[in-house]
């Protein structure tokens, strides 16, 4: 089903056409409106009972949860992709000589992490190439072996858009044993993820993209044979009974239940908190499935009018539909983004690709204005 244009729900002036939604997304006006609420919150802090701790964030988990299929008790709360991804790799295990999977030009804060990693266990770092027509996929499946121990992967490559199948991926990595930890940062809330069916060990996703909320706000899926895995830090919100803010000095080894104990420090964070929330309500009701459908069919239209001005863009099955990476004859015209900024037009250039990432609030006359601007400056 496709979702009509909701510009109305955000606060976007006519003239801005944002395309931009890989590199950040506007917050919804209702998004914004829970923040001031919250900050004001903060200014009374009498009206902050110790329960609200716990309230808001649970409903978050639950709700995060939701939109992978998963169960709240599988989530953390994170503030960063690169603090989810140092969790799975102090958890997963490794031997001396076995091998961790990358892809080329992936994410940093899912690189780093894992290259620490690798140098700290003696074990090797393989990045799979780019190349070909057949997509990732072929080349992930055929690089996976006995000796592989961690899949580190996106659901699609942040520099394009271009689609990993996750479901063959884990159903690989269950053969020979290995571990599958995903950044869902650029797909979350974009494109249907299901737990149940890729079976990842972690993965983890920041929240200020595709989901539409605050900075410095993820959340982590931990599979439940990891859920007594070692948090990176030993906070007090973690441990058993930490509702009874009178015990909390009767020390616990113990953690709250499920993945809870990852949490990060102050992960009740009373300001962004709520604005999650709220992003997150309206993305479950607009539905996965269909943002995926409504911005597949942007992107379709989008790439169809730039052909003509010699950008093109991969085949639809090897890329995410809500992802548009165009590709130039040439070098990528230097200052290109900030002459269309000037126009009002705003897009991303990652690598040999211009990321055209839209949402619901884009319109016919936002495409219009990308077409127009980049025939004049190509
Ligand atoms: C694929 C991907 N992962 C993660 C991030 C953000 O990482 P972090 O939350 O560690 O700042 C980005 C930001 O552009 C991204 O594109």
């Amino acid at each position: 089903m496709m979702i009509p244009c909701q510009r109305h729900l955000f606060d976007i002036p006519d003239d801005i056409a944002y395309f931009n939604c890989a590199y950040m997304s506007p917050l919804m006006k209702k998004v914004v409106a829970e923040g001031h609420k919250s900050v004001a919150l903060k200014g009374q802090p009498w009206q902050i009972s110790p329960p609200d701790f716990f309230s808001t964030p649970e409903r978050a988990r639950a709700l995060f949860a939701q939109l992978i299929n998963a169960q709240a008790d599988d989530i953390a709360i994170i503030p960063s992709c690169s603090y989810g991804t140092a969790t799975a790799a102090n958890n997963l295990p490794i031997n001396k000589g076995q091998e961790i999977l990358v892809l080329q030009d992936q994410f940093p804060s899912h690189v780093y992490p894992w290259r620490e990693l690798a140098a700290d266990k003696d074990a090797e770092i393989i990045t799979i190439p780019r190349g070909g027509n057949d997509g990732w996929t072929p080349r992930i499946l055929a690089a996976i072996t006995a000796n592989t121990a961690i899949v580190a992967l996106p659901h699609c490559h942040w520099t394009d858009g271009s689609l990993v199948d996750l479901v063959a991926v884990g159903r690989r990595c269950r053969e020979v044993g290995a571990a599958l930890a995903i950044d869902m940062t650029q797909s979350i809330a974009a494109l249907p993820f299901d737990v149940a069916e890729i079976q990842p060990d972690f993965a983890v996703a920041a929240g200020y993209k595709w989901m539409m909320g605050p900075y410095s706000l993820g959340f982590m899926y931990v599979a439940p044979q990891h859920q007594d895995g070692r948090p990176l830090e030993h906070n007090w919100i973690a441990r058993k009974d930490s509702e009874n803010f009178a015990g909390l000095v009767d020390y616990k080894s113990e953690y709250q239940p499920g993945a809870r104990r990852f949490d990060m420090g102050e992960g009740a964070n009373f300001i962004p908190m709520p604005m999650a929330v709220a992003a997150l309500e309206q993305l479950l009701e607009w539905g996965v499935a269909e943002i995926q459908q409504s911005l597949s069919v942007m992107t379709a239209s989008i790439a169809e009018r730039a052909a003509p001005l010699g950008l093109s863009a991969s085949d639809p099955s090897m890329r995410a539909g809500h992802f548009l990476g165009l590709g130039f004859p040439g070098e990528v015209p230097a200052s290109l983004p900030e002459r269309l900024s000037q126009d009002g037009v705003y897009v991303s250039v990652r690598g040999q690709s211009m990321r055209v990432t839209p949402h619901l609030y884009n319109n016919e006359a936002d495409i219009d204005r990308l077409i127009k601007v980049l025939s004049t400056a190509l």
